[in-house]
């Protein structure tokens, strides 16, 4: 049998970067309190682009930096919780784009736990006969937004990443653990779409919405629990978790007795980015030679977030 490896990395952010400072043009904030509960400094915001546009972009750049014909290319699952659509799916119209005419294609929500739940599927895939796959998370998170809402405004920025997986011999998707649990589906809601139609019409429930606090002890607890069991007794040289807040990685650093050094952050720069949140930190860690896709390397990718949904991948790169 056949088992899924990550061979190349790539990512998109739109060029637009937006401060703290710029956010208290309209907001009641500052740069402190967001750098102090959170550590982000800015964000990218997509302007004319969107979730497919960004997601397009990333394929190409695998395709084109890896050679490879899109001909070839057997599924394309975006994750995302910021779709152009209900249908078409993000995925079919990158895959339209990129000319990667024998690929199925879906796209895959599970919001910030959106690219852990793509990379087991993606697995699944190849272990059931697949031989190549693109996995990409991309969120415009900026048109879901209530801009004047301060609690939740400043947590997000938009972008995209993604990876090529390939069939290879032995494995390095090691182990998966995905969960959800839907009685705490209210904790993050976004983009409902108001029913409009000549038997019921029904007011837009207005931008995302999240129970801070909630999530936060979500975090600490039933993430922090399934990480443990993923992991095992296996030792981890990165743990690459789900880009929400500073704080968050670094108690999650401490109770798995780890040192923060293992912990990649670049949120700082990007906010929250959803699904795409872990692959543009892996594709930085790869431009930077710290991750060397060699097969060498033990990492988790750890998502959590709206649904709730959660979920951790061992990955060897
Ligand atoms: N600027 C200034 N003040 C603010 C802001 C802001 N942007 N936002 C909230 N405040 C105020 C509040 O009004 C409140 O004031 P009050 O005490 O007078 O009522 C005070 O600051 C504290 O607000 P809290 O919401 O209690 O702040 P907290 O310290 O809990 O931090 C945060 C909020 C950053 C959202 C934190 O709870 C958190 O990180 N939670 C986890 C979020 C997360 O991880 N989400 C990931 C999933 S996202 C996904 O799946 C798409």
């Amino acid at each position: 049998s056949q088992f899924g490896r990550i061979v190349a990395t790539a990512r998109y952010l739109p060029s637009k970067v937006v401060t703290n400072n710029d956010l208290t043009q309209w907001l009641d904030t500052s740069d402190e309190w967001i750098q102090s509960r959170t550590g982000i400094k800015q964000r990218h915001i997509a302007e004319e682009e969107n979730t497919s546009d960004l997601c397009t972009q990333v394929a190409k750049k695998l395709i084109e930096e890896q050679n490879i014909d899109p001909a070839t290319i057997d599924f394309i699952i975006v994750a995302t919780m910021s779709p152009d659509y209900t249908s078409p799916s993000v995925a079919c119209i990158v895959q339209g784009a990129v000319g990667a005419s024998s690929a199925m294609a879906f796209d895959l929500s599970a919001a910030c736990a959106g690219f852990v739940y793509a990379v087991a599927t993606a697995e699944n895939f190849i272990r059931s006969g697949q031989r190549r796959g693109l996995v990409i998370g991309g969120e415009k998170t900026s048109k879901l937004i209530d801009w004047t809402d301060r609690s939740t405004a400043v947590l997000f920025g938009d972008g995209a990443a993604g990876v090529l997986i390939e069939a290879a011999d032995e494995p390095y998707i090691t182990k998966q653990n995905l969960n959800a649990d839907g009685r705490r589906s209210k904790s993050l809601v976004s983009g409902h779409r108001p029913t409009n139609s000549l038997f019921y019409q029904e007011e837009s429930q207005g931008g995302l919405t999240m129970d801070g606090r909630g999530i936060w002890n979500f975090a600490m607890n039933d993430v922090t629990t399934s990480l443990k069991e993923c992991i095992g007794s296996d030792s981890v040289d990165y743990y690459l978790f789900h880009q929400a807040n500073r704080r968050i990685i670094e108690k999650m650093a401490k109770k798995l007795k780890e040192p923060l050094e293992k912990f990649p952050i670049n949120l700082t720069n990007y906010g929250n980015t959803s699904a795409a949140s872990i692959p543009i930190l892996l594709d930085e860690l790869v431009e930077a030679g710290t991750i060397r896709l060699d097969g060498t390397q033990n990492t988790v990718f750890t998502g959590y977030g709206g649904g709730l949904a959660w979920g951790n991948v061992l990955v060897r790169l």
